[in-house]
Formats: C-alpha cells, sequence, structure tokens
C-alpha cells in the first residue's frame, strides 16, 4: 500500500490483496464485492471507513470511477468528499486529468457529491441497470 498522500488517504495498487474491511464494506454498499484490482485498477482508501475504485487510462489522461463507498455509519461527515477529492488531487498529479462516471438517476446522495466535488452531467443512458433504471453519467474535465 503506497501512502498516506494526505488527508488520512491511502492507494492500493493493481495485484494488491484487499484489506478485509474493503469487500464487506463493497457488500454493504453495493450487494456484491469485487476482487482485488486488476492491471488497470486503483483504490483510494479512508482506512477502515471508505474507498474508491478507479479504472484509469494513462495513456489517454482519463480516468472511470467505478464505485465508491463511506460505511454508513461515517456518512455525512464529508468523508466521501475528502476520499474523492484527494483521488481527483493524486490523478491529475499523475497526468491523468479527463474523469468519467455513471450512476443511477435516483442516487441523489451520490451526485451531490459529484457536484460538490466539481463534476458536470454529460448524457443519460436509459435502462442501463439490471431493474431498469436509467445512468447519469458525469464527467470532470480540466
Ligand atoms: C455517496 C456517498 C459515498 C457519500 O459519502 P458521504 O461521506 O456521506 O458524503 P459527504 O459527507 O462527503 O457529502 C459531500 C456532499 O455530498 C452531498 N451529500 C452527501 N450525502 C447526501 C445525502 N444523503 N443527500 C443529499 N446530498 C448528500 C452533499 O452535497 C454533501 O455536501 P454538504 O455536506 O455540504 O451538504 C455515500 O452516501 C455512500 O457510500 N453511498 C452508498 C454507495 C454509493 O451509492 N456510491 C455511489 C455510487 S458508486
Amino acid at each position: 500500500m503506497s501512502g498516506p498522500l494526505g488527508s488520512g488517504v491511502c492507494r492500493l495498487g493493481a495485484g494488491a490483496s484487499l484489506p478485509d474491511w474493503v469487500p464487506r464494506l463493497d457488500r454493504t454498499a453495493f450487494g456484491v464485492a469485487w476482487k482485488a484490482p486488476a492491471e488497470h485498477e486503483a483504490l483510494w482508501l479512508i482506512p477502515e471507513v471508505a474507498f474508491a475504485r478507479w479504472a484509469r487510462i494513462p495513456a489517454a489522461g482519463e480516468a472511470e470511477l467505478l464505485r465508491i463507498a463511506v460505511d454508513p455509519a461515517h456518512r455525512g461527515k464529508r468523508l466521501g468528499q475528502r476520499l474523492l477529492e484527494a483521488c481527483q488531487l493524486d490523478l491529475e498529479a499523475e497526468g491523468i486529468t479527463h474523469l468519467y462516471l455513471e450512476v443511477r438517476v435516483s442516487n441523489q446522495a451520490a451526485i451531490q457529491l459529484y457536484r460538490a466535488c466539481g463534476w458536470k452531467p454529460c448524457g443519460r443512458r436509459p435502462g442501463y441497470y439490471p431493474d431498469g433504471e436509467d445512468a447519469a453519467l458525469y464527467r470532470r474535465l480540466p
């Protein structure tokens, strides 16, 4: 694990094994826990409390936010915002400045977080999720 990068945030790169609390929080937040980061992926962590998982395309200067989750007991304390801003700064330092994500249109907590961190809406995918809900697309550009 590299870090801390500031503000108590650490980073886990490809091939690193996940601390137990990450799949636990993954299941709590999304119902399914993803595996250890693949070659193009990285996780940023506030240990025991929050993680953000990204897929990066360094050659294109792009990255996609795949998942961000804060432990339910610690939501509403600006930890999601602190984590997301730390990711953005760290990616920017790598020359990755074009950031993208998709989110359920009903997920207002996440959408407000993204807007607070400078993300702008850039499209919609109708019926994107298995239950038929639309995805809203957001991006953050320099
Ligand atoms: C989305 C999530 C990561 C937000 O984390 P958080 O630490 O609670 O958010 P923060 O405290 O940093 O909030 C930052 C801003 O986001 C917005 N926000 C956060 N929670 C909100 C809520 N429940 N309702 C409306 N806005 C909310 C607010 O604008 C807030 O700024 P404010 O404090 O000035 O009002 C968290 O709710 C979570 O883990 N949800 C489940 C997983 C998920 O849906 N992830 C996103 C899809 S991948």
